[in-house]
């Protein structure tokens, strides 16, 4: 991965030139400049229009559109046009077709409609792309590119013929024998095992039964490894082919994909497609959702900028969601797309690309509105583009700040597939992120999502004081080793329920829980529970008030020198341990037996003294999203006014607001959807 550096605060759109006359473009381009729009992606579905019949090859369109972005004064981020296989290509090679579960293979027509597995796909795929990079690599308005669209998009699934295949060559070189796998996946359970290597295949219908767990844990890992190398393999083309400077990234955050692993080898850096709208879009009411709505599209700018400190956002919604098939959405009401907007810059994203310059006029997104609408006269929404672009350039000197985190919120690969192969881990891990999520949001407490993988070294978890590290079933010795380094060298764990019970394949360990992580948290696990739907909320005594401890109860015994914090009040465990910490070096694992809720999280925040760390700074209501990013002695404060109503802050020292120089202090009123950046320098 190159470091990529956006140079300076950069806003782009996602532009179709084979959607519109070509007498519109170079209007198109003028009012994008006019705007302050610098940069387009264009081309990621237009594979005809490069090779409109097998191995015909043609860019005269491109050219012509290149070049005039070039006279103009336009970048351009040049998408390979892999998602959408051209129908004479479907047509005669339906191998490279993705299937259903029974096997029926997906039709042209939609997208992502293909399988990564099929090698006549993939000689085709890197054929198009070589001729693509070759010929267009070179030319001066090109800046990146990006690979394919939305890589597990649509679906993250894959049962064609190529997938079984690859998915039993893939166990093969994982296990070495079939004694082995049978081993790993339990098959001796329901009489499952395997005789021969042609007999695993991938996930396929079951009755009520569902699946072997084991097995899918590993089809999630094949999945993710699939989707890599197709991405490193047109990566590995790009790369030869790009002017020196020009990036190589891919756009969206989507299941059973390691993104992080993706990142590393292929990318240089990760973009994201941000649709805050999709809160209200679905069937729901804003005013009944505890779960904040459009503003906790923040989680997933959070996980981006774990991926990619320096990320960028390719698709920023501009207007309302909605396909004539699925979804319908209402137009951001004014000021929601600069906040919408703002979201992403503050959670780190220096170049926001909105989606799209015009709606189209025709196909399943004629509902997915752009930024100017179907009449493509100038509208309110341009006139936001423009005043945000406005903003964002007076944002200069943020560009290339750091997050500030208080606390990491530690996470892994192994156990987010294992939470979607096991309904009961699943529950746990949703309910936890939601609610920690939440208490961070709502009391200005901000994290990382940081990911524990082979390679983490022992720094990247020491910049936090606090890790918390909700219910990691999954444990491996080396982990369990990192965490102990964490914890001596003065840090501070949080576990929650289930910690450490499973192996890398998804078994149950026979030991005492929390297995590895015993020897840190000091507790021994001997019963646990479910929360009973039968029985009141089961609620635990913390310093002499009541918190009510959500799904899952862990009974902790502690070990000799381990302290209880909280007892559980309820049910037939009421008088035992229900949170407890233990020291060990400099630092301490607190161990909590439930899941956590957003007051559970907040109180644990107090407890290890990492709650508002912006108040002596700022006092925000909690409807008010404050983000603080730093650089050079300098913080910036972005405060964003989710709510459709007025709200007032308090500055508690001098702060000029980027946009407007001007110097504030006191009581501010930001109006309904506002969002103001204010800097001070270091205390
Ligand atoms: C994104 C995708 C775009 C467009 C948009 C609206 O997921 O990358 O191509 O389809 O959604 O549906």
């Amino acid at each position: 991965m190159q470091n990529f550096s956006w140079p300076q605060m950069t806003a782009g759109v996602c532009y179709y030139p084979e959607h519109w006359p070509e007498t519109l473009w170079a209007d198109d381009l003028e009012r994008m400049l006019e705007a302050g729009i610098s940069v387009i992606r264009i081309g990621e579905f237009a594979w005809n229009k490069f090779e409109p019949a097998e191995n015909e090859f043609s860019f005269d369109f491109f050219d012509r559109f290149l070049d005039l972005c070039e006279q103009k004064g336009m970048k351009v981020i040049f998408g390979t046009p892999t998602a959408t296989p051209p129908a004479w290509l479907t047509v005669k090679y339906p191998e490279v077709l993705n299937a259903d579960m029974s096997g029926v293979k997906y039709r042209h027509g939609g997208r992502r409609h293909y399988n990564y597995n099929s090698p006549k796909y993939r000689e085709l795929c890197a054929r198009v792309v070589e001729k693509i990079a070759q010929h267009c690599g070179p030319h001066p308005a090109v800046i990146g590119w990006q690979i394919d669209n939305e890589l597990n998009c649509e679906t993250d699934e894959f049962y064609s013929e190529a997938d079984s295949a690859a998915f039993r060559a893939f166990l093969k070189e994982k296990y070495g024998t079939l004694e082995r796998l049978n081993d790993a996946w339990g098959t001796v359970f329901w009489n499952q095992t395997f005789t021969d290597w042609e007999q695993p295949d991938v996930p396929g219908p079951v009755l009520s039964t569902g699946w072997n767990p084991h097995m899918r844990l590993d089809y999630f890992r094949f999945i993710s490894h699939s989707a890599r190398s197709f991405c490193r393999m047109q990566a590995e083309i790009l790369k030869k082919y790009r002017k020196p400077g020009d990036f190589i990234t891919t756009n969206g955050l989507f299941g059973n994909l390691d993104n992080h692993q993706m990142a590393e080898e292929s990318l240089d850096l990760m973009t994201y497609d941000s649709y805050p709208n999709f809160a209200f879009g679905l069937d729901r009411s804003p005013r009944q959702s505890n779960d904040l709505n459009d503003r906790k599209w923040t989680r997933n700018l959070i996980e981006t900028r774990s991926v990619s400190p320096r990320f960028g956002v390719m698709e920023q919604q501009s207007g309302a969601i909605g396909w004539v098939t699925r979804m319908e959405g209402p137009a951001p009401r004014p000021g929601q797309l600069t906040l919408w907007a703002m979201q992403s810059v503050a959670q780190g994203a220096d170049f926001i690309s909105f989606f799209r310059w015009r709606t189209c006029t025709f196909g399943t997104e004629m509902y997915w509105h752009g930024i100017l609408d179907y009449d493509n006269r100038d509208n309110r929404k341009l006139a936001e583009v423009k005043d945000f672009c406005r903003k964002f350039r007076a944002l200069a000197p943020v560009c290339g700040a750091q997050n500030a985190a208080a606390f990491g919120l530690l996470k892994d690969y192994d156990n987010i597939w294992d939470a979607q192969a096991d309904l009961w881990h699943g529950r746990l891990d949703r309910q936890s992120e939601k609610e920690i999520f939440c208490a961070s949001e709502l009391n200005h407490t901000p994290y990382d999502a940081v990911y524990l993988r082979d390679q983490t070294a022992p720094e990247e978890l020491e910049k936090y004081p606090v890790l918390i590290y909700p219910h990691p079933m999954i444990m491996t010795r080396r982990r369990a080793e990192l965490l102990e380094q964490y914890v001596k060298q003065g840090g501070t764990l949080i576990l929650g329920c289930r910690a450490g019970t499973k192996d890398m394949n998804g078994r149950f360990e026979m030991q005492p829980q929390p297995g590895l992580l015993r020897g840190l948290t000091g507790t021994d696990v001997r019963d646990f529970t479910l929360a009973s739907p039968n029985e009141k909320p089961v609620t635990m005594d913390w310093g002499g008030h009541a918190f009510e401890v959500p799904v899952f109860h862990d009974i902790l015994e502690p070990d000799e020198g381990t302290e209880v914090l909280a007892e559980y009040r309820d049910s037939y465990y009421a008088g035992k341990a229900a949170l407890t910490a233990r020291s060990c070096g400099k630092g301490r694992t607190i161990h909590f037996g439930g899941t956590f809720s957003r007051e559970i999280a907040k109180e644990l925040f107090r407890l290890t003294g990492i709650l508002e760390p912006f108040a002596d700074d700022l006092a925000v209501p909690e409807d008010v999203q404050a983000v603080l990013r730093r650089k050079d002695g300098s913080r910036y404060y972005f405060v964003l006014n989710f709510m459709e109503e007025e709200r007032r802050i308090t500055l508690r020292r001098p702060m000029r607001r980027l946009d407007t120089g001007r110097v504030s202090e006191g009581s501010v009123t930001l109006k309904p959807f506002e969002t103001a950046v204010y800097e001070a320098p270091e205390p």
